[in-house]
Formats: structure tokens, C-alpha cells, sequence
């Protein structure tokens, strides 16, 4: 086989009113890990769509070359007989299968039109070791937080013959420790000899384990660095990646938290399927005026279903404890009353419960705060617009329209809109789950100086990080879950990464 496993040459690739890719050339190396960087929206997932067949040919003009033959995909199962497995940054297992059908379904072989599910069950065992997912493999899938179902698809892409795979932003949903592991997996696949091109916004971990670094902006391959020969900086790929400079990445602030808004005691939750497991146990804090709190821990900790629980009983069978609001004691049934009594939720899981991907962006962006724009019951068309047309500003939300359907957006550009409906409806308490999740490291900025101009406006926010640099950042204090339980509590003068890791385990 030649130096390269993929050519790429002079690939444009056009949606109505968006030139997603333009003239695009790009060649990767046999055995190597290529990682792809770029702003929301610079055509990355565009790009591994096209290698990989999700858009067949004719669809797009260029050339691809995979081990020195020219592809003539019409689907994905067609690249994947070649062996390139893509695992798609909106996960596409089927929720209600378990593990281990996920991992072989559509390629289990029968006998006499039998299948033998034992076998499978335990060849799962084998993928599922390899991944590190200790989890019964008949458990389903929608049981599963989006980090484990992550471990899932690439175990699912292992149990096929895989010489390239195509990893778009892995690490996305997970914390620091689940991440490191990942790449190590990375880093092991490529001693197997398997190739990886891996699209992230942690540049940190880009440069962690890249031999080749590609930066697309606009639709445009601008660099490529091979890092072994030249030395290569966040500050660089940053440069290129928005074509300017970016010194602050937290905004400076000047917190002045006031009195308490909100206060839980002795909050328990109870698990919505196993009902005598407690996934949150006696949990108790406050929440000042003005003040950014920060939840953090290891994935499995609580903090998700502690705040969606608060959240109107979005989560668990049942849940016990005292939860007051502005020094009343409050009862909140639904995640609509939540919402009267001031609260806002940005979710984590944007495809399930934040967005309606088939409507346009105006109306997802309106979605909560119809009461504000409507009288009568009737929707002010031009407030709705307006609206619409201010996040997609101050967010940078790219796109050709906000009439655009939300389903062809980029993800980080869907993040924005999720970010945006919950700003919209101007809340007293914001949660924000996991509120930068695949977003860019120029909007992430963006996203913090709002936040930051709600606090010192004297809004509240609970934001649960995964992301470290991002909690110490921004956060007035920071709690440190772990197994259910808080385990401590940091002020931002005191706090570091290493103090919150000590936390969570010893407490
Ligand atoms: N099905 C589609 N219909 C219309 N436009 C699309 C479609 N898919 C992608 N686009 C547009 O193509 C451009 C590139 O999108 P792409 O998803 O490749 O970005 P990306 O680099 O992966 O961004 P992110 O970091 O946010 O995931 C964006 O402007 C996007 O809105
Ligand atoms: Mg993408």
C-alpha cells in the first residue's frame, strides 16, 4: 500500500445557499492520526461525510481516493465493506437494542436463519473490554449516558474490519479522565496499525496525539502541520482556525453575589427504572443573586440528574428533600412550573431534549418565551424574527436563514440555538448543562460574556462542566460531586484542577 490511505482532491460540496466545502485537497497518511480542526459550521463533518458515503457520489464534485482507488460510495455500508467505520458526532445507535445487538447490528451472521445471541454476547464482552465499558452488554442503550454510548459506537466499529476511522468530536461529551482514556485507545489503534482522523474542539487533546494537524476555515483547507517536524501551539491553529488572534478566552469579572435565591436540602433522587437506587444522595446547596456555581465531578456523579430532578422532576422515579426559592418553599411538579417559578434548563442532550430538529431555527429559538412575543395567544411574527435575528447575531449562528431547518445545521451551530431558546426566555436561575458542548473555542467565549453579563445583571446560574479550565473559569464556587453525593465545595479563589480531582475521590 502507498504512503497515503486517503487522497482527497479538489472536493466542493454545496447545500441550498452554502457552499459547505470549497475546493478542498487533503491527504492522509497510512497509520498515522490525522486530526481536523476548524470553527462550528467550517465543513468538517461535511468533509467525513462525503469520504465516508453519507453523501453518495454525484453528490458532490472531486475526487476521493481510499487505498489508492477512486470511491464510488452510494452509501455507507459500501465504505464500510472497504473498511472506514465514521462514528458520527450525533450518536446514531438504536436506543431501544441493547449493547450488544448495537455492536453487531446489521453484520450478525446466522445458521439456518438462526442467530446465536449467546455468541454474540460474549464476542461483545471482547469489544466492550477493549472500549473499557463495564457494562452488562443486554443493558440497553437509552439507558446509557452519552459518554457510554460513545464507547459503544467505536466498540461497534472495532467488531468490523476497520483500517480507517473516522472519529468526529469523540471526547465531545466527556470529562477529563474518560477523554485521556479515549485517546490512549486512540494512541493503541494506532499501533494496531489502524488509521484515525479525529475531529475535535479540544485542542489540547488535538495536540496530544496528532501527527498531522488540518485546519478548515470556511469551507477551505487553510493548514496542515505534521507536528513531529514542526512545533505547533494552541495559539496557532486558533489563529488560523478564526484568522485573528484570541487572548481572553474567560471574560474578566467582578462577581458580587447577593442574597440566597435558591437553596436545596437533603435532596435525594431516586433511579426512574430501579427505584430503591438513590443516583443523588442527600444533596444540599444554595445559590446567591448574581453568583455562577459549578458543578463538577466524573461522569455517573449526579450532577445531570440532581439538576433535572430540581428541574420540575425531570428525572427519577421519585425524589425527597426541601427546595426554596427566593426563602419560599417551592413544589415544583413540572418542568413548566419550573419554568414559572423563574427556572431554565439548558440540556445536555440536545438532540433528545433540547431541539425540534424538523422546525427552523426562529421557532426553536422563540420556543420558550411564546408568552413574551404573543398576545392573545397569537404569536407577533416580527418579534419572533427579531428575536430570532439578535441570538443569530450575538451567538454567531451561521447559516443562510433562520427560516433554515435546524436538522442542517452543524452541531455546534445547533448547540447555539439551544443556548439561545433558554436565553430568550429569560430566566431568574439558569442550569446550564454542559452549555459548550461541541462548540468552538471563539463562540465558547461568546457564550461565556453572556453568561458573565447575566450574573452581573443578577441573574443566577448553575453550570455543569465537564470541562475543568471552563469551572474555574467562570465559577464563584464550585461544587465536587461524586457517586451521588457532594462531596465539597471550592471558592474560586481557592479552587484548582487538582484540589477539585481530590475532592471527588477523598472528599
Ligand atoms: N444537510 C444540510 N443542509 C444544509 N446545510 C448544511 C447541511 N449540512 C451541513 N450544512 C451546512 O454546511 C456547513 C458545514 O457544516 P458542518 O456540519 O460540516 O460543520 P462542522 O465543521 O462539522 O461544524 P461543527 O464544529 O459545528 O460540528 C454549515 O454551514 C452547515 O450549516
Ligand atoms: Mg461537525
Amino acid at each position: 500500500m502507498g504512503e497515503y490511505i486517503l487522497e482527497i482532491k479538489n472536493l466542493t460540496k454545496d447545500f441550498p445557499g452554502v457552499r459547505a466545502l470549497d475546493n478542498v485537497s487533503l491527504k492522509i497518511k497510512q497509520g498515522e492520526i490525522h486530526s481536523l480542526v476548524g470553527e462550528n459550521g467550517a465543513g468538517k463533518s461535511t468533509l467525513m461525510s462525503v469520504i465516508s458515503g453519507v453523501y453518495p457520489k454525484g453528490d458532490y464534485e472531486g475526487k476521493v481516493f481510499f487505498k489508492e482507488k477512486e470511491t464510488h460510495y452510494h452509501s455507507v455500508k459500501d465504505s464500510e465493506k472497504e473498511g472506514l467505520a465514521i462514528i458520527h458526532q450525533e450518536l446514531a445507535l438504536s436506543p431501544y437494542l441493547s449493547i450488544y445487538e448495537n455492536i453487531f447490528l446489521g453484520h450478525m451472521q446466522t445458521k439456518f436463519g438462526i442467530i446465536n445471541w449467546n455468541y454474540y454476547i460474549k464476542e461483545s464482552n471482547k469489544y466492550l473490554d477493549q472500549v473499557g465499558l463495564y457494562e452488562p452488554p443486554e443493558t440497553l442503550v437509552s439507558k446509557l449516558g452519552v459518554g457510554k454510548q460513545q464507547l459503544v459506537e467505536i466498540a461497534r466499529a472495532l467488531s468490523k474490519k476497520v483500517d480507517l476511522l473516522i472519529l468526529d468530536e469523540p471526547t465531545s461529551s466527556l470529562n477529563d479522565d474518560e477523554s485521556e482514556k479515549l485517546l490512549n485507545l486512540i494512541l493503541d489503534f494506532k499501533k494496531q496499525g489502524i488509521t484515525c482522523v479525529m475531529i475535535s474542539h479540544k485542542l489540547n487533546e488535538v495536540l496530544k496525539v496528532a501527527d498531522t494537524v488540518t485546519v478548515l476555515r470556511d469551507g477551505k483547507s487553510i493548514a496542515s502541520y505534521d507536528v513531529k517536524k514542526e512545533k505547533l501551539t494552541e495559539e496557532q491553529i486558533i489563529r488560523d482556525m478564526v484568522g485573528r488572534d484570541l487572548t481572553h478566552r474567560f471574560p474578566d469579572r467582578k462577581s458580587r453575589p447577593g442574597d440566597t435565591i435558591m437553596e436545596v436540602r437533603n435532596w435525594s433522587v431516586y433511579h426512574p427504572d430501579y427505584h430503591a437506587i438513590k443516583v443523588v444522595d442527600n444533596a444540599s446547596f444554595c445559590l446567591k443573586k448574581g453568583e455562577i456555581l459549578a458543578f463538577c465531578g466524573p461522569m455517573g456523579a449526579g450532577r445531570t440528574e440532581l439538576m433535572m430532578s430540581i428541574f420540575g422532576g425531570s428525572y427519577g422515579y421519585r425524589s425527597e428533600g426541601e427546595l426554596y426559592i427566593n426563602g419560599k418553599a417551592a413544589y415544583l411538579a413540572s418542568s413548566r412550573a419550573a419554568m414559572n417559578n423563574g427556572l431554565g434548563y439548558i440540556s445536555e442532550d440536545r438532540k433528545g431534549l433540547g431541539l425540534i430538529l424538523i422546525q427552523d431555527i426562529k421557532t426553536n429559538i422563540s420556543y420558550s418565551s411564546l408568552g413574551q412575543i404573543s398576545r392573545m395567544g397569537v404569536v407577533n411574527n416580527e418579534q419572533e424574527i427579531l428575536l430570532a435575528e439578535k441570538f443569530r447575531k450575538d451567538l454567531n449562528i451561521r447559516t443562510p436563514s433562520i427560516n433554515q431547518i435546524t436538522r442542517n445545521l452543524s452541531g455546534g451551530n445547533q448547540q447555539k440555538v439551544v443556548v439561545s431558546r433558554s436565553l430568550a426566555a429569560d430566566p431568574e436561575i439558569f442550569i446550564v448543562d454542559e452549555p459548550t458542548r461541541g462548540i468552538d473555542v471563539g463562540a465558547k467565549t461568546e457564550i461565556y460574556n453572556i453568561l458573565n453579563d447575566l450574573a452581573a445583571a443578577g441573574k443566577s446560574i448553575i453550570m455543569v462542566s465537564s470541562e475543568l479550565p471552563e469551572a474555574l473559569g467562570m465559577a464563584d464556587r464550585i461544587y465536587v460531586m461524586n457517586e451521588g453525593k457532594i462531596k465539597g465545595v471550592l471558592k474560586h479563589e481557592e479552587a484548582t484542577q487538582e484540589k477539585i480531582m481530590h475532592l471527588a475521590l477523598v472528599g
